[in-house]
């Protein structure tokens, strides 16, 4: 074999090997992302400031007051939030509905 063949040969194993940690590494960082939206600290504020009003303790069906609440309805506030349907005759920003889909996606954790 000639030695620039195998210059090449090599060079391109390194290549790929570069790639291919480049495209391991990625798939860990999105996963990081996917697991970052807390119950307390992200969904719960915004289910206080804009869903309790009328979801309260008595209120229309179904009752958002607690992690329970929500979760146990996870797949319904997620639709309702998300066609925008929720809450009624108001807007929720973008980032706030990412967040309430984002968490019902990852599980509806108590987190
Ligand atoms: C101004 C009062 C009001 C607010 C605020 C409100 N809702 Fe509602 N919601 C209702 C009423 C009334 C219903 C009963 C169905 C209807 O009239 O659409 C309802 C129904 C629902 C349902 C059940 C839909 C179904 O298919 O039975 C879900 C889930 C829901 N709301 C989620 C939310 C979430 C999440 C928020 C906050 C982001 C929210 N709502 C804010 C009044 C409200």
């Amino acid at each position: 074999m000639k030695p620039y063949i195998k210059d090449s040969i090599i060079c391109a194993i390194l290549l790929l090997t570069v790639f291919f940690t480049a495209c391991i590494s990625n798939i860990e960082e999105q996963q990081e992302e996917l697991t970052k939206v807390s119950y307390i600290s992200d969904v719960k504020p915004i289910m206080d400031a804009r869903c309790l009003s009328c979801h309260g303790v008595g209120g229309n069906f179904p009752e958002l007051k607690n992690h329970a609440d929500v979760s146990n309805h996870a797949a319904m506030v997620k639709s309702e939030v998300a066609s925008g349907s929720m809450p009624k005759g108001a807007v929720l920003t973008p980032a706030q509905i990412k967040s309430i889909v984002d968490w019902v996606d990852e599980g509806a954790l108590d987190n």
